[in-house]
């Protein structure tokens, strides 16, 4: 029997809470297709730096390392908010396993269920049946990681310095990945920029038009991102796949997360080259709920399923877990967050139990 090694890093809040509802359903999901999983459990973020002095310890990148993908949680909370920005879980853990795994395809999707349209912040009417978009940001480059990037002291003050760079090697990689991508959906591609200003974006223009020749299915716009961040805002539904570099992809794909209106129903996943990759979920730790068992556990089961359709090519066993959580928000089943008037109100445990007995 084919045995898959997955990293689990749960992290903090709600992490430990809606890891504990997946890993069963993944187990599930193995019986029933024919593999079997090793899990590795590992600290991440705030209870690392309590239990190991760091966000993320050397032992931990080992045990990630030795697996073929990492399951993530969530990490942060108001704990170690008063630790210097670098030095706090969400940061000092996040973007060294990106970059010491070369993390570069980071695929946010936002989708906005047609059921669930009354918990979007948008006018109904505007996104009758709810939208679909894809995020594809690039996650190991640009302004993030960009040298230099310091803090000098002046005569009359400080200087602080960042520095967006991008190689045509950097875009080329994460282009592929999104054309593909819209290959499969509704063959929309919007890159996202600021080509009237920035030196990047003008690299990143150029060198996505001439990759679009090998893509003749797929239609390319373009569009600054000020006004990307408008349009998201006012109709998303004009979007199939918007691809961005580093820093725009992080502030458009919560944009548009929020704009679903079910933050809590949304998984990501980073992808390395070949088949190793990071999947989480797009939402936070939620502190403010964290420990009370009400916690929306799908974002992190649809990263899970996630892991099956990229790391270990188990299509159809991510298509049954997706299936299985459609089912259950058609069968009226709600944690808190997308609740309304009339539907079942469950826990994150009940949620779980239920999404397993439709699997
Ligand atoms: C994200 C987060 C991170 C980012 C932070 C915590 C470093 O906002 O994953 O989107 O900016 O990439
Ligand atoms: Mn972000």
């Amino acid at each position: 029997m084919k045995n898959y090694s997955v990293a689990v890093l749960s992290g903090d809040g709600i992490g430990p809470e809606v890891m504990e509802v997946t890993l069963p359903i993944l187990e599930t999901v193995g019986k029933k297709f024919g593999f079997s999983f090793t899990f590795s459990h590992a600290p991440v973020g705030g209870i690392a730096i309590d239990t190991k002095g760091k966000a993320l310890p050397d032992e931990t990148v080992e045990i990630c390392r030795g697996s073929q993908a990492i399951l993530f949680g969530s990490v942060g909370g108001p704990k170690w908010e008063s630790l210097p920005p670098n030095e706090q879980p969400e940061r000092a853990a996040l973007l060294p396993i990106r970059k010491i795994f070369g993390l570069y395809a980071n695929l946010r999707p936002a989708i906005c269920y047609a059921q669930l349209i009354h918990a979007s912040p948008i006018k109904n009417e505007f996104i009758p049946q709810g939208f679909d978009v894809l995020v594809v940001r690039e996650l190991t480059g640009g302004i993030y990681f960009g040298k230099p990037k310091e803090t000098v002291q002046t005569e009359t003050g400080e200087r602080a310095v960042d520095t967006m760079v991008y190689t045509t090697e950097e875009i080329t990689r994460i282009t592929h990945i999104a054309f593909k991508a819209a290959q499969k959906r509704r063959k929309l591609l919007h890159l996202i920029d600021k080509a009237n200003v920035l030196e990047t974006s003008i690299l990143w223009r150029k060198t996505v038009k001439a990759i679009a020749a090998q893509y003749p299915d797929v239609t390319l716009q373009f569009m600054y991102v000020d006004n990307a961040a408008m349009q998201v805002a006012k109709s998303p539904t004009q979007f199939d796949v918007m691809l961005c570099e580093n820093m725009f992809g992080d502030i458009i794909s919560d944009e548009i997360a929020a704009v679903t209106g079910s933050l809590g129903m949304l998984p990501s996943s980073s992808l390395a080259e070949g088949s190793f990759g990071l999947y989480e979920p797009s939402g936070g730790t939620a502190p403010d709920i964290a420990g009370k068992g009400i916690a929306n556990p799908i974002a992190q089961i649809l990263s899970a399923a996630l892991m099956l359709r990229y790391s270990f090519q188990e299509e159809t066993a991510a298509l049954a877990i997706e299936g299985a959580v459609k089912k259950t928000i058609e069968q009226g089943y709600r944690t808190g967050d997308i609740y309304t008037e009339g539907m079942k109100k469950v826990g994150t445990k009940e949620i779980g139990q239920i999404i397993l007995q439709n699997l």
